[in-house]
């Protein structure tokens, strides 16, 4: 099949690209279907209306793909949920989405601001093209385990 690559070419497919943030239900089940950590439905009611900007695309309303921005607004930035549904990956879709965020970062974030992500294996090479940089060895991602309780 033929890469994807406008959002008018999105359109001829019936991909509809909509600067929305996808409902708890969706969303926890979209980040399975691509192999991604699963989310809490307290996590995700909680933490879903915070977006401060997301964009899905869906196929006659079923959500294939989702990226949000998480932060303060002003001073601190994360891309963050960047998932594509595996049927419809490697077709331009993930690069549509981060297209998006990234117009929305270049007109809202104040110079200076901190925009930073936590990239899954070959994700980084998509983030690269861009212009996201490796922080290593002058900074480095750590996080705190928190587990999801059985
Ligand atoms: C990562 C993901 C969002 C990319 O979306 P996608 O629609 O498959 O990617 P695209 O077709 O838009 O590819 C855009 C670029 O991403 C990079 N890329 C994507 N998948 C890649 C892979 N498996 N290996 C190497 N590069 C890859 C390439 O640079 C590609 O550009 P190119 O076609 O010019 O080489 C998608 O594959 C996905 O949902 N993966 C599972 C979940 C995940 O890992 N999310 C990212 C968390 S940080």
């Amino acid at each position: 099949m033929d890469k994807l690559q406008s959002p008018e070419s999105l359109l001829a497919e019936g991909i509809e690209l909509i600067c929305e943030t996808p409902v708890a239900d969706e969303y926890r089940s979209l980040r399975v279907a691509a192999s991604l950590a699963p989310r809490s439905a307290e996590g995700a009611a909680i933490g879903l209306p915070n977006t401060l900007f997301g964009v899905t695309l869906r196929k006659e309303g079923k959500l294939i793909g989702m990226g949000r921005i998480v932060g303060d607004g002003g001073l601190a930035f994360q891309i963050v949920d960047i998932a594509i549904q595996p049927a419809y990956q490697g077709r331009g879709l993930g690069r549509i989405i981060v297209a998006e965020l990234v117009e929305y970062l270049r007109k809202t974030a104040p110079a200076g601001a901190h925009i930073s992500l936590f990239a899954d294996g070959p994700a980084k090479h998509l983030y690269a093209q861009f212009g996201f940089e490796e922080t290593t060895p002058a900074s480095v991602g750590m996080s705190l385990p928190n587990r999801a309780s059985s």
